[in-house]
């Protein structure tokens, strides 16, 4: 199992592992981060699972879509290290991953 390290908006930071059939955001969720409230379940329409990855990660992971490109554009703290948790997979490849849960919008 991989480690992902979480950062709360309050700035409390915890690792955890994840299962490799599940996304970055329903790692976090089944961990107890009830702040990351993840509305659509995952089906890339509400950005409530915004995440900012560590920046030394954000040009080491997939490409996002262009759906998820587009949902970020609503996000008002989007930077370039914003991503939708639940559009990445969270696999061995993205062991050590580290992830700030972004503002609310
Ligand atoms: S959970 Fe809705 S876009 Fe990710």
């Amino acid at each position: 199992m991989a480690r992902l390290t979480v950062t709360t908006r309050a700035g409390i930071t915890r690792t955890v592992e994840g299962g490799a059939d599940l996304s970055v955001m329903e790692v976090m969720r089944d961990a107890g981060f009830d702040e990351l409230l993840a509305l659509c379940g995952g089906c890339c329409s509400c950005a409530t699972c915004h995440v900012h990855v560590a920046p030394e990660w954000a040009a080491r992971l997939p490409t996002m879509s262009a759906d998820e490109d587009d949902l970020l554009d609503s996000a008002a703290d989007r930077d370039v290290t914003s991503r939708l948790s639940c559009q990445l997979r969270f696999n061995d490849d993205l062991e050590g991953l580290a992830v700030r849960i972004a503002a609310e919008d």
